[in-house]
């Protein structure tokens, strides 16, 4: 090699870093956050942020006294183990465990040892971890129902994970599809290690599945040997009866439950969880949890999710007997009526006969998300296009899958929005809509 003069500065090539960091999927968030960003006037369906009402500064101080109530009355802290609890590095696997154990059976009918619960930096750390873990070597793969999640995308590209599409058809999962891409994974010398998946009010879709697909989806994990890294932080936002998760139903821990605060807490709080109760066999026959070799993990990523966040999540879940449903009846309120308003609205402004044709959306049950299929191409150029003209801001679906897949699809997200802002964000998508179709003719007239 070539000596370099003294003093040159470094220079790094981008083909010598991490592949991960030329891959769209890591790109993705940030585009989206650069383009809101430089457009801070237009009305944003882009980002599935909870609403933010109800934020009040002395929340954060009140949820902190009562955990540490929680924690000198019913554990039996005196000081200085009390404050200890709160300024010294803690335990890798969290300090609410126990009450994250009691929100899962209060809310979800989901029964676990809470030495089954890694307490992790918001539900992205879960992901890792779990990913992390899972892929021994470059034979390893992971199915993800698509559309998915480009954090769960972005997740394994870190850990060199590839991620196989599974469709996801009319009822938001094809399960011959699952069984056939585990078998071609198979057939090609690989092994896909699980399935990643939202079976309530997915994101992006919006999708659910039903009671009868989530126990047939348990079955052939079963027949095909897979896990199911559930992920759910949805589910609790609906307006109607509420379906059993795929680890409520699980009696063979095939279900890795991945949860998050985010949205049930909030998400500046940075706090989720894994909860992995699989049962894992060393090769001199010792056995452990999967939760604990999870902390290993874990204790080399972030050492331990911070006690004060823990704290705050812990005193909300305390102060509404560990049931994020009651913690939110307002919030659920909001989305709830936020998603009959997008859909009238979009009735009303794309009748089928008329304006509307070619024109459809999905009617999800709750959630932060509708997909609105167009007659035309979206990508991010149009998204600019839209913010600078419109004054509108939503996300192309193609982000979400595979390259050529969902590009007549957009994701528009309202869970943010008060009821002004949607009214006055539809005028604007529809004269986006609008001027896109006249550009479309236009194009094909000079064609
Ligand atoms: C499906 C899904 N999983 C996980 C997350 C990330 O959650 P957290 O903020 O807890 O890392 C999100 C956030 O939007 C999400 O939509």
């Amino acid at each position: 090699m070539e000596a370099r003069p003294v003093g040159a500065a470094a220079e790094l090539s981008m083909a010598g870093l991490h592949a991960s960091l030329s891959d769209p999927a890591l790109e993705s968030m940030n585009f989206l956050n650069e383009v809101a960003s430089r457009y801070p006037q237009a009305i944003s369906f882009a980002s599935g942020r909870p609403c933010e009402e109800f934020f009040d500064i002395a929340l954060i101080h009140q949820y902190i006294d009562s955990f540490c109530d929680y924690l000198r009355n019913e554990l039996g802290y005196a000081e200085p183990r009390l404050s200890q609890a709160l300024f010294q590095y803690g335990r890798t696997k969290g300090i609410i465990h126990e009450l994250v154990a009691r929100h899962l059976a209060v809310d979800e009918g989901i029964h676990v040892d809470p030495e089954s619960v890694v307490v992790t930096v918001g539900c992205q750390e879960a992901m890792f971890i779990v990913l992390r873990a899972l892929r021994r070597d470059e034979r390893d793969v992971l199915l993800a129902i698509s559309p998915t999640y480009v954090g769960l995308t972005g997740a394994a590209r870190l850990v060199d994970m590839p991620v196989w599409p599974v469709r996801s058809g009319r009822s938001g999962v094809d399960l011959d599809d699952l069984v056939e891409q585990a078998a071609r994974a198979r057939a090609a010398g690989l092994r896909p290690r699980a399935c990643y998946v939202m079976p309530d009010f997915a994101n992006p879709s919006g999708a659910t599945l039903s009671t009868e697909d989530r126990q047939r989806m348990l079955e052939v994990a079963g027949q095909q040997d897979l896990l199911l890294l559930e992920d759910n932080p949805y589910g609790t936002f609906g307006n109607g009866t509420r379906l059993p998760t795929l680890k409520a139903l699980d009696t063979g821990r095939r279900v890795v439950y991945l949860g998050s605060f985010a949205k049930t807490g909030f998400p500046g709080a940075r706090v989720g969880y894994a909860v992995a109760d699989q049962r894992v066999i060393a090769a001199d026959g010792t056995v452990s949890l999967l939760a604990d070799e999870l902390s290993k993990i874990k204790s080399m990523v972030s050492v331990n999710t911070s006690p004060v966040a823990q704290a705050v999540v812990g005193g909300k879940l305390l102060e509404n007997d560990c049931s994020v449903i009651k913690a939110n009846v307002r919030e659920t309120a909001v989305y709830v009526n936020n998603l009959s308003q997008v859909l009238d609205g979009l009735a009303r402004r794309f009748p089928p006969e008329s304006a509307g044709a070619g024109i459809s959306w999905n009617v999800p049950g709750g959630g932060f998300f509708v997909v609105v299929t167009l007659p035309f191409a979206v990508d991010d150029t149009m998204l600019e296009y839209s913010a600078r003209q419109h004054g509108v801001l939503w996300t192309p679906m193609s982000h979400f899958y595979g390259a050529g897949n969902g590009t007549h699809q957009v994701r528009l997200a309202y869970s943010q929005l008060t009821p002004d802002r949607i009214e006055a964000g539809l005028e604007r998508f529809t004269a986006l809509v609008a001027d896109a179709q006249q550009r479309a003719a236009a194009g094909s007239a000079r064609a």
